[in-house]
C-alpha cells in the first residue's frame, strides 16, 4: 500500500511517502524554528500558521520525490495528537480534504506510536520490545507487544526530557532548542565540575521526574554569583546531560530486568543525544541486551515514522472517520485500544 503520511503535531512540518510501512520513497521537512527560537520556545499561533503556508508545496514536493502522484497513493496517515491543537488541525484537515476528494482511506495516528515503531523503518525489530519514548512532551517506558499494543510501565510526573533540555539550555542562555546545543556543548564541558541529582532513582517504580533536576542547575547557576564563562557553561552541559541520562538509562535498563525483555528501542527528539546512545550501548552491552536507536532523522519528528502504524491499521481495514478530530492530550494506550 503506498501511504500519504502528514505530521504538523509542533514545530515541524513533515510529509513522506511509503510503500507497506516499510520503504521510504520521501520523507521530507520543513522547520519552523528560525521562526520560534528568537521566542526562546514554540508559539503556537505561529505554528499554526506557517504549517498551513508550508503543508502544500511540501505535499508536493514528497509526491514529486517519491516519483508518485496523488492518484497514485491508496491511504493516508495523518498525527492525530497530541500535541498543539492548533498546529494538529492543520494537518488533519488537510488529510480529511484529501481523504474525501480522492475517496481514500484515512487513519489517526498517535504521535509518539509513531516516534516508537520509526525503527521498523530501518531495522525489522522482533516484539516484545521495551520503548523508552523520549521528546519533548514525553518520557515514557512501553512494553510493545506489536502494533496498537503498548502498556505503559512508567513515565515523567512532571517535566520531559526534551522539556529539561530546552529549558536547562535556556537558563545558560543558549538558543531554541536546547538539546543539540547541549548535547554539542557537554562533548567539551568536564561533567565533575557539579553532581546534579538523579530523582526518582531510589524509587522502586519505572517513572521519571525532570523538575527538580531543573531547579538544582538553575540553583547552581544562581551560586555561582556571577557572570559564567563558557567553560563553566560547558561543563555545566555536561554535568546536566550526565545526570540526565543516568536516570534515563538506569531506569530503562530497571525495566527491561523487570518484565524480561532483551531488546530496548529508544525513541523520540531526545534519542539523538550521543550521550543517552554511548550510555546505553554500553549499559546493553553488559547485559546482553540489544539496543537500537532509529538514525538522527527518524528520532526527531517526521512522517515516514507515521506510515508504520497507519499502514498496518489500513491494510488491517481500520479507518478514521470523516468528522476525526485533532486532539491535544490523547494517552498512548488507550489512543490505539480501539484499533485492536
Ligand atoms: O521528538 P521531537 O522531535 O519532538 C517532540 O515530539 O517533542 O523531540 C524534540 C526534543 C526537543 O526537546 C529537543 O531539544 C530534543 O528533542 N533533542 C535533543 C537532541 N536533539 C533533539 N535532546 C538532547 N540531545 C539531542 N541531541
Ligand atoms: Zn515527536
Amino acid at each position: 500500500m503506498l501511504v500519504l503520511a502528514i505530521e504538523t503535531s509542533c514545530d515541524e512540518t513533515a510529509v513522506a511517502v511509503v510503500r507497506d510501512g516499510r520503504e521510504i520513497l520521501a520523507n521530507l521537512i520543513v522547520s519552523q524554528i528560525d521562526i520560534h527560537a528568537r521566542f526562546g520556545g514554540v508559539v503556537p499561533e505561529l505554528a499554526s500558521r506557517q504549517h498551513l503556508q508550508a503543508i502544500c508545496p511540501l505535499v508536493d514536493a514528497a509526491l514529486a520525490e517519491a516519483g508518485t502522484s496523488l492518484e497514485q497513493i491508496e491511504g493516508i496517515a495523518v498525527t492525530r495528537g497530541p500535541g498543539l491543537i492548533g498546529a494538529l488541525l492543520v494537518g488533519v484537515a488537510y488529510a480529511k480534504a484529501i481523504a474525501f476528494a480522492r475517496q481514500i482511506p484515512l487513519v489517526g495516528v498517535h504521535h509518539i506510536e509513531g516516534h516508537i515503531l520509526a525503527v521498523q523503518l530501518e531495522k525489522l525489530v522482533e516484539f516484545p520490545y521495551l520503548a523508552l519514548a523520549v521528546s519533548g512532551g514525553h518520557s515514557h517506558l512501553f512494553r510493545v507487544e506489536g502494533i496498537g499494543q503498548y502498556q505503559l510501565l512508567g513515565r515523567t510526573i512532571d517535566d520531559a526530557a526534551g522539556e529539561a533540555f530546552d529549558k536547562v539550555a535556556k537558563m545558560l542562555g543558549l538558543p531554541y532548542p536546547g538539546g543539540p546545543v547541549i548535547d554539542r556543548l557537554a562533548k567539551v564541558g568536564d561533567a565533575s565540575c557539579v553532581r546534579f541529582p538523579r530523582p526518582m532513582l531510589k524509587k522502586p517504580n519505572l517513572d521519571f521526574s525532570f523538575s527538580g533536576m531543573k531547579t538544582a542547575v538553575l540553583t547552581y547557576i544562581e551560586s555561582l554569583n556571577t557572570q559564567i564563562s563558557e567553560q563553566q557553561t560547558a561543563d555545566i552541559a555536561a554535568a546536566f546531560q550526565e545526570a540526565a541520562v543516568d536516570v534515563l538509562v538506569q531506569k530503562t535498563m530497571r525495566a527491561a530486568r523487570q518484565e524480561g525483555l532483551s531488546r530496548i528501542v529508544v525513541a523520540g527528539g531526545v534519542a539523538c543525544n550521543s550521550g543517552l546512545r554511548s550510555e546505553f550501548s554500553a549499559a546493553c552491552r553488559k547485559e546482553c541486551i540489544d539496543v537500537y536507536f532509529p538514525s538522527p532523522l527518524l528520532c526527531s519528528d517526521n512522517a515516514a515514522m507515521l506510515a508504520v502504524a497507519g499502514d498496518a491499521y489500513l491494510e488491517r481495514g481500520y479507518r478514521s472517520a470523516s468528522d476525526l478530530n485533532a486532539v491535544s492530550n490523547w494517552p498512548l494506550p488507550e489512543a490505539a485500544l480501539h484499533f485492536i
